[in-house]
């Protein structure tokens, strides 16, 4: 369904996220038809360019990142009609007033798009209100990282909330615009069969694991000074906590949802400087193999000592009636075995066999909610081997491929949230108290490390991590759900 007509402002327009995942996600809301006229993108940074070299600049990115049977001249040439540009200076402001005339005095929505480094987000917000650019008809978009602890977020929340309205504030984690991240809501609450047993008398622990291959990227400054802790597991981690946790909201409206993901995060159990060592793990890679190669450890890339992680594992408890009792293990790290994001919800052993030793073992029934790659849901159960040999028992999985069951392209987590921010939908975006919550959790943690020099301990490139990973969940007589 096209949305009404809207002008797209990208700050940091020539940066890297503009490049690989907005402009590709816009131009592939153009191939659906989504815009109505006359909707614009407009790119805003600092590097000197022209409308012209920015249209060149988006037919690249569109080019290097969209598949080429998904690139269409009639379809690319009208996407690309829309662009033009305005060299910015955030912190000077200067082009804030070009901005200004090139959007007029239009009444269409207004989206400001921050990809940029937050240690801007409060001078670009306030050109912005200083120039009367933001309407009432005004969305900004932020990008993590938001603060590095509590105190920092809540300053960078207080100076964006300065100049816009928390219902025009959509700070973004793209995890929740994944395809099965929205599954596990429909998954859960859209079926009878699943949430009467959604909870502690029923459910032995949860697992959450968001593992990947690669290193330390090109994000060098950035990665080093956050670590895996404050990049991954404050906000896409926690969110994903969130969604199998809280009671089913009212409704799908932002702030039902939300209100539901704001009681999980404060009831979270803390984690002080006594719980650390026995509840969390740190690491960090060494040279190794992955991907079919050689890597280097984390310090020789990084080309510095450093002691930041690149790997967490976490016991994590939440303290309320349904989750009493049930460890949500969660874990993450850069350059492991294999790249693979999934939930497993293990259910409670059956109470009583009767079925003698020769039918092997019976294993707790699993429902492994896979997010990426090969996205689907797999329900384990226990079934009787086929065949004349007698009563032995098999474990299968009861399996759901989203590549097998649907046709067609699996939208990018931007297309969908890009459009929520113009269609005004805050359903699948945090607001300011979830984030707040989610650091409070994540401070004493990170405290409780530095106090006790709680360090990374070293695992091999192209492993499951640290040995204390695994001895974190087999100390309660659990094992880590094996990927493949
Ligand atoms: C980002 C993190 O938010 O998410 C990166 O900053 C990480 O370190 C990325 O690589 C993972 O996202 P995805 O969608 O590739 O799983």
């Amino acid at each position: 369904i096209p949305v009404d007509p809207f002008d797209f402002i990208i700050f940091g327009g020539t940066g890297d996220l503009s490049e690989r995942k907005l402009l590709p996600a816009l131009y592939h809301r153009q191939r659906d038809h989504q815009f109505s006229e006359p909707t614009r993108i407009i790119g805003a940074s600092r590097t000197k360019m022209d409308d012209k070299e920015f249209r060149a600049f988006a037919k690249k990115a569109i080019s290097d990142h969209v598949k080429p049977e998904y690139i269409e001249e009639a379809e690319l040439k009208t996407f690309l009609d829309r662009l033009s540009y305005v060299t910015v200076d955030a912190k000077s402001g200067d082009g804030f007033a070009e901005l200004k005339k090139s959007v007029g005095d239009s009444k269409r929505i207004r989206v400001f798009y921050l990809a940029v480094a937050p240690s801007l987000f409060g001078d670009i917000s306030d050109h912005l209100k200083a120039h009367k650019l933001v309407t009432a008809d005004s969305r900004i978009v932020v990008e993590k990282p938001i603060g590095r602890d509590l105190e920092s977020a809540k300053a960078l929340n207080d100076i964006i909330g300065d100049d816009f309205g928390e219902h025009q504030i959509f700070r973004i984690d793209h995890y929740l615009g994944k395809e099965t991240v929205q599954n596990l809501m429909a998954l859960r609450f859209a079926n009878a069969l699943y949430e009467p047993l959604w909870n502690s008398a029923h459910i032995d622990h949860v697992q959450i694991t968001v593992a990947e291959t690669v290193g330390l990227e090109d994000r060098v400054t950035y990665y080093d000074k956050a670590g895996a802790l404050r990049d991954m597991v404050q906000n896409h981690i926690l969110q994903l906590l969130c969604l199998v946790a809280m009671e089913a909201p009212a409704s799908m409206d932002a702030n039902a949802v939300r209100d539901e993901k704001l009681k999980v995060l404060n009831a979270l159990k803390r984690v002080n400087g006594n719980e650390a060592p026995k509840q969390t793990v740190r690491g960090q890679y060494r040279a190794g193999a992955s991907a079919g190669g050689p890597v280097k450890g984390y310090i020789e890339e990084l080309g510095a000592d450093s002691t930041t992680e690149t790997f967490v594992a976490i016991k994590a408890e939440i303290a309320n009636w349904r989750w009493a009792g049930v460890p949500f293990y969660l874990r993450t790290g850069k350059r492991l075995a294999s790249r693979v994001s999934e939930i497993v919800i293990e259910f409670k052993p059956i109470p009583h066999s009767i079925f003698g030793e020769s039918a092997g073992p019976i294993f707790n029934n699993q429902l492994v909610i896979r997010l990426q790659p090969d996205e689907g849901v797999k329900q384990f159960i226990m079934i009787k081997d086929p065949g004349p040999g007698g009563m032995r028992l098999r474990q299968i999985p009861l399996d759901m491929s989203f590549a097998q069951s649907f046709d067609g392209r699996a939208p990018d987590a931007y297309e969908r949230l890009i459009m929520d921010v113009v269609r005004g939908n805050q359903t699948l975006f945090m607001r300011r108290d979830e984030v707040e919550a989610a650091w409070k959790w994540i401070d004493p943690i990170q405290h409780a490390w530095e106090g006790s020099r709680q360090e990374a301990q070293g695992y091999t490139a192209g492993t499951w991590g640290p040995s204390a990973s695994i001895a974190l969940i087999e100390r309660d007589g659990r094992t880590w759900h094996e990927s493949n």
